[in-house]
């Protein structure tokens, strides 16, 4: 099958965070409107618009989100449609995005991510995050999504003796990479000790140890790779696109202590770029929980199973470490608006690749990694990006 090579070629990112002074459309906009000027392309240039987004019928009473993305961005009668995959909405809208412009159907394609969760109370926003596993098997039955990490963390400390201390690591440094980023929900540094003595939401789980709820919007600009020059003069390769899935319920896996669908997407996403998981200079992955980033480190390959949460407590996911991992401040740190993550881990990490990321930018970062996860793992898309000079 011939398949044409696709670049992003603009990008935009709204502020995340408890966002009282914007509504949805406003949100869009921000992110919107940055990417089409960053393409350097007008309005009539969009032949496609795909839009992620979870809940913005629970959240916000409102449904129709990719038309309402193409109204408020002002493109003329292009064809729209809404991705909804739980929380990895925004990289399952990316794929689709991605495919579009690789089997030559449409040439430029936006891809848009939105969430405004803080305009409903906290428990209200839990049971719409509950959606995301089996309604009948876990949400009916009163479990909650920290209270399905939290076992996922019970096993893992099991079988590798992962502790609570190496688990509030993660928050403290992606609490570090945030309050860097001047689109990050937090920029306030916490300790490990902030962490441990946060209040307990699930055992193993603490406050800090948790995602927030958060408002939030991001966009990207897609265009064959070929003629993506004449929009950009750094455009960046997405040099694979996959995805996998797996089983609602938590119940029927084969394991708890990882997320299959996760090493899925990423070995038929190194076997389509060609690398190995050593390739990868910087990733954004999905850590919703403490415990989802030291899973995603194993399940992605960069560590052997039960050796990541050492790993990141030591330092080597750092800035500049080994591999910098979440350098947006990740979930945790950045926010976590549920449709817009997987397109803003896109985001940051074309920033990272064109040298564009400030005072957190990794020297050297030539080939990038998003991981974007739906449910408790029911849903898994990983993309690779380089350079494309
Ligand atoms: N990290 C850091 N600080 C947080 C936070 C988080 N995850 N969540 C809330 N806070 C802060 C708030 O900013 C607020 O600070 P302030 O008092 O200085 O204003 C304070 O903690 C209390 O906030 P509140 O909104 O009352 O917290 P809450 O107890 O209602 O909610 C959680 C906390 C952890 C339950 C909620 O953030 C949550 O459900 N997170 C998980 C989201 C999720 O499941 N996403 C999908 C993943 S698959």
């Amino acid at each position: 099958m011939i398949m044409r090579e696709v670049a992003v070629v603009g990008v935009g990112l709204s502020k995340f965070g408890e966002r009282w002074d914007a509504g949805l459309k406003e949100l869009m906009a921000e992110a919107g409107v940055a990417a089409i000027e960053d393409a350097h392309i007008s309005s009539n240039d969009v032949e496609m618009l795909f839009g992620g987004t979870m809940a913005s019928g629970r959240f916000m009473g409102q449904e129709h989100i990719a038309a309402l993305m193409s109204d408020q961005l002002g493109f003329k009668n292009v064809p729209a449609v809404r991705i909804e995959n739980a929380c990895a909405s925004g990289g399952s809208a990316l794929r689709l995005g991605y495919i579009s412009v690789a089997s030559g159907i449409h040439d430029i394609v936006v891809v848009g991510g939105v969430e405004k969760m803080t305009d409903v109370t906290s428990a209200e926003a839990g049971t719409a995050l509950g959606g995301a596993g089996d309604q009948e098997w876990e949400l009916f039955q009163g479990i909650t999504f920290p209270g399905l990490y939290a076992m996922m963390a019970k096993r893992h400390m099991y079988e590798y003796g992962t502790t609570e201390e190496q688990l509030a690591s993660v928050a403290v440094k992606n609490h570090d990479n945030a309050y860097k980023n001047r689109y990050a929900q937090f920029h306030k540094k916490i300790s490990v000790q902030d962490v441990l003595d946060s209040k307990m939401v699930s055992d193993p789980l603490k406050l800090l140890d948790c995602s927030p709820i958060s408002d939030g919007a991001a966009a990207l600009v897609l265009a064959p790779l070929e003629v993506a020059k004449k929009y950009n003069d750094t455009p960046i390769r997405i040099l694979a696109s996959e995805q996998a899935s797996d089983t609602l319920r938590l119940a029927e896996r084969d394991s708890l202590s990882g997320i299959k669908a996760t090493s899925i997407a990423a070995q038929k996403a190194y076997k389509h770029a060609r690398i190995t998981a050593r390739d990868i200079d910087i990733a954004e992955v999905h850590d919703c929980f403490t415990i989802a980033e030291v899973m995603a480190m194993e399940d992605l390959g960069f560590y052997q199973k039960g050796k990541a949460a050492k790993a990141i407590a030591d330092g080597e996911t750092a800035l500049n470490g080994k591999i910098s991992v979440n350098t947006s401040g990740g979930l945790k740190g950045c926010g976590h608006p549920v449709g817009a993550t997987g397109v803003k881990q896109a985001v940051e990490v074309v920033w990272q690749l064109r040298g564009d990321a400030a005072d957190r930018q990794v020297k050297g970062a030539d080939m990038g990694l998003t991981h974007n996860v739906g449910g408790s793992g029911a849903t898994a898309v990983v993309h690779v990006f380089a350079r494309a000079d």
